[in-house]
């Protein structure tokens, strides 16, 4: 198919296979959705196998299939592979977007040794477990497309407990690292940065109603009129995965209506001084 021309059927994604980790919730499971009503054949890799199942039950068997899977245990991500490629026949989009906030506490002093451990694991060791395996299938076929969920933490700071911040930012670095060693083998990798999102992980890590969530997003919210939801970042992900991109690679995208864009502290500090200092 030419560069920018879809499917006749209008199906972006008519005839690949994706694993999705992570792709029982959230973001993972609209992008599941999306994929599969554009043609892919998706496997849905998590640890919360109801969920999963029930996903792909919805799905259809024929274009779903739910593997446990701990992204941060090497034999569970390598048989993820190998049972799309078994049930597929070969393995096009590796989506590593499954990830944890962790602990809350926003102070180092307060930060605890264990937590950072396993943020990090999950987060980058389980990300780059995903990219190694997809890589081993990829490189021989000469094409294929990694993804990765990093975070408007990567390009904006002092918002997100330190571990994860860290560990987004080492996504970043690991798409860029691997851009360049995969390039050569037609394989493209990017990741994708989305502002909050009132996702079951966010929702349960503020610990207030989703309405609250929503209304502290849409109230910070550089771009107006828009809630964000996990299908944005779904759609941003299908075109990446898409042939559309094909010549997109090594970029964090950031899905955040131009909130990273801006720090606006300066300005609303001229304005609250001024106002004092008139009265
Ligand atoms: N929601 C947000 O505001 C937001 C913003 C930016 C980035 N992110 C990132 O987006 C990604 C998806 O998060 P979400 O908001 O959809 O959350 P979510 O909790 O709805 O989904 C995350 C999924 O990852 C799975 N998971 C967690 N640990 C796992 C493990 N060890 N092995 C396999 N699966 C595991 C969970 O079971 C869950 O189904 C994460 O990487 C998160 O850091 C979220």
């Amino acid at each position: 198919m030419e560069c920018g021309m879809q499917d006749r059927t209008g199906k972006r994604l008519d005839g690949k296979v994706a694993i999705i980790t992570g792709g029982a919730s959230g973001f993972g499971e609209s992008t599941a959705r999306l994929f599969v009503r554009h043609g892919a054949k998706v496997v849905i890799a998590d640890v919360q196998d109801e969920l999963g199942q029930a996903l792909c039950g919805e799905l259809g068997e024929s274009d779903a299939l739910y593997v446990h899977c701990d992204v941060t245990c090497d034999a569970e991500v390598k048989n993820v592979v190998e049972v799309a490629v078994s049930a597929f026949g070969k393995l096009d989009v590796m989506f590593n977007n499954a990830g944890i906030t962790g602990n809350v506490e926003p102070s180092i002093l307060g930060s605890d040794d264990e937590n950072f451990k396993r943020v990090l694991e999950v987060n980058v060791l389980g990300a780059f477990l995903g990219a190694k395996h997809a890589a081993a299938v990829m490189v021989p076929a000469r094409k294929g497309a990694i993804l990765f969920t990093s975070s408007v933490s990567s390009v904006v700071s002092g918002e997100a407990p330190h571990a994860y911040a860290a560990s987004k930012h080492a996504i970043v670095g690991l798409t860029k690292n691997l851009c360049v060693e995969l390039g050569q083998f037609g394989i493209r990798v990017n990741c994708l940065s989305p502002c909050a999102v009132a996702t079951p992980l966010l929702v349960k890590a503020m610990g207030v109603e989703k309405s609250v969530v929503e209304r502290i997003i849409s109230e910070s919210a550089t771009l107006k009129g828009v809630v964000p939801t996990a299908e944005d970042v779904a759609e941003a992900a299908l075109f990446l995965a898409s042939d559309e991109s094909r010549f997109v690679s090594g970029v964090n995208l950031p899905i955040d209506g131009g909130y990273s864009t801006t720090n606006q502290n300066y300005t609303n500090k001229i304005k609250q001084v001024l106002s004092e200092l008139s009265g």
